[in-house]
């Protein structure tokens, strides 16, 4: 790779006090420390439609999903940091990665997800910490093309989980999270 690697960092879930952004925060943080060039994006700030054929046959690819789609295109690294509801995936990351891979215009939705790296972490106030649905995060983002690292972090207990600075109060946790992101830093540069 001549260009330093680039990451997009986002959570699952848009809650304003979502514990999983909170996690995502940290993972870009971390991300940033091995080199990366890191963007961390709040789902919040672009709402789209549940995925409907019918709008998409009048309007169009929503624009907010066309904005996730261009970030997505200068980003070669993925962290996704989400909750899992009822031990599943949650419906906002299931929309916004559907509405990405949509064709729009001359371009193929799926064609993106194909050169990209992607780590999987979750977080809850339950024991488990989601981690039920990485599997499945893993299976969509696989459908889709993205080769997803074998190493995965699911933090339980989640309330009680940060440090004021936004590190894991688990050194163990956080030296595992250190060591996913350089692992993703280390396999783009081995690829790009
Ligand atoms: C519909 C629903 C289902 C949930 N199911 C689970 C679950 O299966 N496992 C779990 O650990 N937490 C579950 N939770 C609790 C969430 O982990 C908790 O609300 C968490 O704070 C959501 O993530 P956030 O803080 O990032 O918004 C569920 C929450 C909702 C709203």
């Amino acid at each position: 790779m001549t260009t330093t690697p680039a990451i997009l960092v986002f959570a699952g879930s848009a809650r304003r006090e979502s514990l999983n952004k909170k996690l995502a925060r940290t993972a870009a943080d971390s991300a940033r420390a091995t080199g990366a060039e890191v963007t961390l994006l709040d789902l919040r700030d672009y709402p789209i439609p549940l995925y409907d054929g019918d709008l998409e046959a009048e309007s169009g690819v929503p624009e907010n999903a066309r904005a996730l789609r261009r970030l997505m295109a200068t980003h070669h690294g993925l962290i996704v940091v989400s909750p899992e509801y009822n031990g599943f995936i949650t419906p906002l990351l299931k929309n916004t990665l559907d509405w990405i891979s949509r064709p729009d215009g001359a371009e193929d939705g799926l064609t993106l997800y194909r050169d990209k790296v992607a780590l999987v972490l979750s977080a809850s106030p339950g024991a488990l910490g989601g981690l039920r649905s990485l599997q499945l995060i893993r299976q969509l983002l696989g459908n889709l093309g993205v080769t997803v690292l074998p190493d995965q972090l699911a933090v339980g207990r989640a309330q009680q989980a940060f440090s004021p600075d936004g590190t894991l109060t688990d050194a163990a946790q956080m030296a595992k999270l250190n060591a996913m992101t350089a692992r993703l830093h280390d396999t783009l540069r081995a690829l790009y």
